[in-house]
């Protein structure tokens, strides 16, 4: 273990955080891209005005992209930021308490007061409460536009949590999504396939976000070739790379 006082790292918490970054890393943003792509394929003007964007900015920096063109595209963050509302990777956060929080007694009957050590913060919940996001089921890129963000209460937007222990790789997460969306959408339309199953149905057996039955979704290349693929869980990123390096040539 390492101590504040002696910040040595052994080689067990070298790996310990080396898997760490693996498993925190991978699925959240295969799962954020997976469902954003959906969101995009269902909102057919939302991708429309996206790619709009994206093909300015792509013309503007002469077919390069860097972090800052990234940065600074207003709509793509708009989109990720509702993205990650709707569909949070990680559903829930369990925190300990810095001190005890006496509950008292839960029915007259007990003997001992309920003394809370853990709480468990529920951001799929929060995210989709009416009384803080109206119509929360709606996917609304607009909740996030420079004219309504203020609106939002940052203690109730956390899909990388808050506070000392939130996600260390937001800012990377973020530019990974926005990297691959922008590459996948510059090069490829995405829509409903026949297989796609929509109003979406989660499936029951996993303990991450996916959709029942998987994702399935439409690439016509807009280079003119039209494919159908299906991305898996833990094959997410490998499969639209596939697919993107498919589509444009
Ligand atoms: C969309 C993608 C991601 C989402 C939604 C996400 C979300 C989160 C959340 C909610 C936590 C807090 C967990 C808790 O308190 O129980 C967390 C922690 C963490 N995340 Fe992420 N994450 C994402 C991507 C990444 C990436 C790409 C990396 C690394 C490359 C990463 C590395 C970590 C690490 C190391 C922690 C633990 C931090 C700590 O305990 O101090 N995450 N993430």
């Amino acid at each position: 273990m390492i101590s504040s006082n002696s910040p040595v790292w052994s080689d067990i918490d070298l790996i310990a955080q080396a898997v760490l970054f693996f498993i925190a890393g991978f699925d959240t943003v295969s799962i954020a891209m997976s469902f954003t792509l959906d969101e995009l394929a269902m909102h057919p003007e939302v991708q429309d005005r996206l790619v709009k964007e994206i093909k300015k900015y792509d013309a503007k920096n002469g077919g390069k992209l860097n972090f800052s063109s990234i940065q600074n595209m207003a709509y793509l963050d708009m989109v990720t930021s509702e993205a990650l509302r709707l569909w949070p990777p990680i559903l829930a956060l369990d925190q300990v308490c810095v001190k005890d929080y006496n509950m008292g007694k839960p029915n007259p009957s007990t003997i001992k007061d309920c003394i809370v050590k853990i709480l468990t913060i529920p951001i799929w919940n929060i995210h989709r409460d009416p009384k803080i996001f109206p119509n929360p089921n709606k996917f609304d890129p607009e909740r996030f536009s420079e004219d309504n963000k203020h609106n939002i209460n940052p203690m109730t937007y956390m899909p990388f949590a808050i506070g000392p222990r939130n996600c260390i790789g937001s800012r990377f997460a973020l530019c990974e999504l926005k990297v691959l969306l922008y590459q996948i959408l510059l090069h490829n339309e995405v829509s409903i396939s026949e297989k796609s199953r929509f109003p979406v149905k989660l499936a029951p057996e996993s303990m991450n976000l996916k959709i029942y039955g998987g994702h399935w979704l439409k690439f016509k290349s807009r280079n003119k070739v039209l494919f159908s693929c299906k991305y898996h869980h833990r094959r997410h990123q490998s499969a639209f790379l596939y697919c993107w390096k498919y589509a444009s040539h």
